[in-house]
């Protein structure tokens, strides 16, 4: 073997565990796969994924470039992606039934389009999303900034909980389960990170690192906290925060949100991120092999990333005001509500399968919430008269939040709602087409909790 062949093995063996993890070519196949989610022992899981990967590949792309994909489905069930976050033509946003016709098992579609912002995005199934995103199909899409901040490593975490068979380690059926559909939505029974139950990450002692979290959970929201480093939060849902945010407390990642890190590795001994469980108690969720010496001095904190473009705070002065009701639910004071065009009884909902409505609507109806003139400033107040948390999504733009003292929030494309607690976003709808407004725990979703608005 000659030195040339040599090395190119070595490199090729040392990096081919990455390379499998990073997008290559225009092609994305959806199939069955298998993955290794549970401890060592119990057997692989199978799952539906991009490339037959859980995750799926990492896509990157420059901001302002385009992405393209010539998406085959090789599943046994029509499918389709959803570019989360990202604020795209409404022709390739990929929602089954309002933007696209599902792509059937054999069938291609080319999803094309540009990337206007720089940040930490996803992809994932928006046909049957509650099933389809449980099984695996989901993989992160990193927008990378002209100015990346300086750090030593990058990683992506994409977190998810998956509801295993204890005997097989296979995904559990019953999607429909009423309990779940009605409550908080499908909890899984083993959480971890890229595809695994222990994902770790070897970190040298003084370095500095960008994580990307990114939470594709059915359901669960993850409370974080940061052991032995010492960090900033540099972007919520893609969107660079204006100026950064020592993280001292606790992290709360709702489903589909995305918090970008700047941290420093300060730890003598351990550094993790701790997750709270559903015991209260704290647990490894990341955890850090550490190499290197400790170091003494810390850094000064990062700068704040450049801003995306498109992206002020929202003259409000000739805001539009609309009011959507979250209603429905176990233990909700069972809502009438609209179906198909005609207005139901709750317990006539419940035989349709629907648990939730949603500006008196359950699902989607043909009309949709609003009808807005391209540039119509909209402030719409969210009130949640269930006994439950949701994770409220716009599709195709960015919303910030109205404080109660008037000042807005970070841009942000999915909020937390708590019970009883209304709270106010405003956004431009600067981007025609058909849009989804719904709830990201994605049981709540498929039970009524949908809705949409029209920009021309
Ligand atoms: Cu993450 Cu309707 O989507
Ligand atoms: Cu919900």
């Amino acid at each position: 073997m000659n030195r040339r062949a040599f090395c190119a093995g070595v490199a090729g063996a040392l990096l081919a565990p990455r390379l499998t993890w990073a997008a290559t070519g225009t092609r994305l196949t959806a199939k069955i796969g298998t993955a290794q989610i549970a401890p060592d022992g119990y057997p692989m899981t199978e799952v539906y994924g991009y490339e037959g990967m859980l995750p799926g590949p990492v896509i990157r792309a420059k901001q302002g470039a385009r992405v393209t994909r010539d998406f085959v489905n090789e599943l046994p069930v029509p499918t389709s992606i959803h570019w989360h976050g990202i604020r795209i033509d409404n022709a390739m946003d990929g929602v089954a039934g309002l933007t696209q016709d599902p792509v059937p098992t054999g069938g291609t579609f080319t999803y094309d389009f540009a990337v206007p912002d720089a940040g930490t995005y996803w992809y994932h199934a928006h046909t049957n999303s509650m099933e389809q995103v449980a099984r695996g199909l989901y993989g992160p899409l990193i927008v990378e900034e002209a100015n990346p901040p300086k750090v030593d490593a990058e990683e992506v975490l994409i977190f998810d909980d998956w509801l295993l068979d204890p005997n097989t380690a296979q995904i559990a059926g019953d999607f429909h389960d009423h309990m779940a559909l009605s409550h908080g939505g499908r909890f899984g029974n083993l959480t971890g990170t890229n595809g695994r139950f222990d994902y770790r990450i070897t970190a040298r002692r003084g370095d500095r690192l960008r994580l990307r979290l990114i939470n594709a959970a059915n359901a669960r929201i993850f409370v974080l906290r940061l052991e032995g480093l010492t960090g900033w939060t540099i972007a919520l849902d893609g969107m660079p925060l204006e100026t950064v945010e020592p993280v001292t407390g606790e992290i709360v990642l709702a489903p589909a949100q995305r918090v970008d890190l700047i941290v420093d590795v300060t730890a003598t001994d351990m550094a993790a991120i701790l997750m709270n469980a559903d015991d209260r108690q704290w647990y490894e969720h990341v955890g850090f092999d550490l190499t290197g010496d400790p170091v003494a001095d810390l850094r000064a904190a990062p700068e704040p990333l450049d801003q995306n473009p498109n992206s002020g705070l929202i003259d409000l002065s000739h805001a539009r005001d609309f009011e959507m009701r979250m209603a429905g639910g176990a233990m909700g004071g069972m809502p009438d509500g609209q179906m198909n065009g005609q207005t139901m009884t709750f317990m006539e909902l419940v035989q349709n399968g629907m648990y939730w409505t949603l500006a008196g609507v359950a699902g989607l109806g043909d009309a949709p919430f609003a009808d807005l003139e391209r540039g119509t400033v909209v402030r719409l107040k969210l009130i949640n008269d269930t006994a439950f948390p949701h994770a409220m999504h716009l599709h195709g733009m960015h919303f910030r939040e109205i404080r109660a003292d008037g000042s807005q929030g970070p841009m942000r494309d999915t909020i937390l709602s708590l019970p009883q607690q209304p709270i106010e976003v405003a956004f431009v709808a600067d981007n025609p087409g058909k849009w989804l407004v719904h709830c990201h725990m994605l049981g709540h979703a498929a039970a009524g909790m949908n809705s949409w608005i029209r920009v021309a």
